[in-house]
This record gives C-alpha cells, structure tokens and sequence, in this order.
C-alpha cells in the first residue's frame, strides 16, 4: 500500500520528519519507526490517533495495519479517541499515590468539573489517570501535553491550571 493514496497526509514537515525518522533504523527494520511515526500522527492530527491516521503510518511503514493497532492500543501515551487542547494526565501510581496523588486528583476533579477518562465541554480539557510516568522522585506529578509538573500540592496544581493560556 502506498501512503500517498491514504488520508489524511503529513504536511510537508512532517515527511521530512518521517525521512529523519527512517534513517534511525537499518532499511530492513523500519517497521522499528512505528512508535516515533505514531507519536508524530498524534500530533499532526489533533492529539489523537484515528484509525485513519494508524493506517496511514502503517502504509508509511509498509507493515499490516493491524500492526499498529496492536502498538497504539497497548502505550497509553497515544490517545484513541479526541483530547482537550490540554490533556491533563495524573499519575496515581505507588509513589504518587504514598505522597497524596489523591489530594491532586480531587483538587483537578473540582476545579475542572470532571472525573477521569472525561473532557469539558469546551474542549479545553481532557483529564486522565495514569499509571506512573517515570518522575517518581518528583512526586506527586503530571503531565499536561508535553510538559511535566512536579512536586505538586493542591494548592500548586490550582496555580498551574489557572496559569494555562
Ligand atoms: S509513581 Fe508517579 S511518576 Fe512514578
């Protein structure tokens, strides 16, 4: 399958992108891109991952779509249905959880009118519980888009949601 006969199609950045991504890899092991292609997809095409968008980078890849279903729905860090301009990822794992993820969670859930796995209205939010992100040392913690915040108490939480643009 060639990628150009799939939509939606890369913008011209991102091909060249795709290219730098290729060269990573030895010709016989592209099928390795799939995860940096996917993470590029998501943000290409609004955060999200459509099943349009994965068979796309599957033809881009040339593998079987159903290839990268498989990698898209096994890593959280690729969402499958549409996000919030700011997707707001809590971490509630051990470590967050011993240093009172919960006090951060229910000060989210009120300040933004939402429980986990929901997105406002506006489509300013998505709030989501993860399992942890790696910042353990820092915890509590989460992640807004690309950004992570750390140390955070209930009252720095609120700050920084008040503070997004
Ligand atoms: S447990 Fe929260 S970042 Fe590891």
């Amino acid at each position: 399958m060639n990628a150009s006969q799939s939509s939606p199609p890369f913008s011209e950045a991102a091909l060249q992108q795709v290219e730098r991504i290729f060269q990573r890899y030895p010709a016989d092991r592209r099928q390795s891109a799939v995860m940096p292609l996917l993470h590029l997809a998501q943000k290409e095409f609004g955060g999200w991952l459509s099943q349009e968008s994965m068979d796309y980078v599957a033809a881009l890849v040339g593998i079987a779509p159903i290839r990268v279903y498989e990698v898209a729905t096994f890593y959280t860090m690729y969402n499958l249905k549409p996000v919030g301009k700011y997707h707001v990822q809590v971490c509630t794992n051990i470590s967050c959880w011993l240093c009172d993820s919960d006090a951060i969670a229910k000060t989210l859930q009120n300040k933004l009118r939402l429980s986990f796995g929901e997105s406002s209205g506006d489509g300013r939010f998505t709030l989501t519980e993860v399992e942890c992100l790696g910042a353990c040392v820092n915890a509590p913690m989460l992640q807004i888009n690309d950004d992570y915040y750390e140390n955070l108490t209930p009252e720095s939480v609120a700050k920084i949601i008040d503070q997004l643009p």
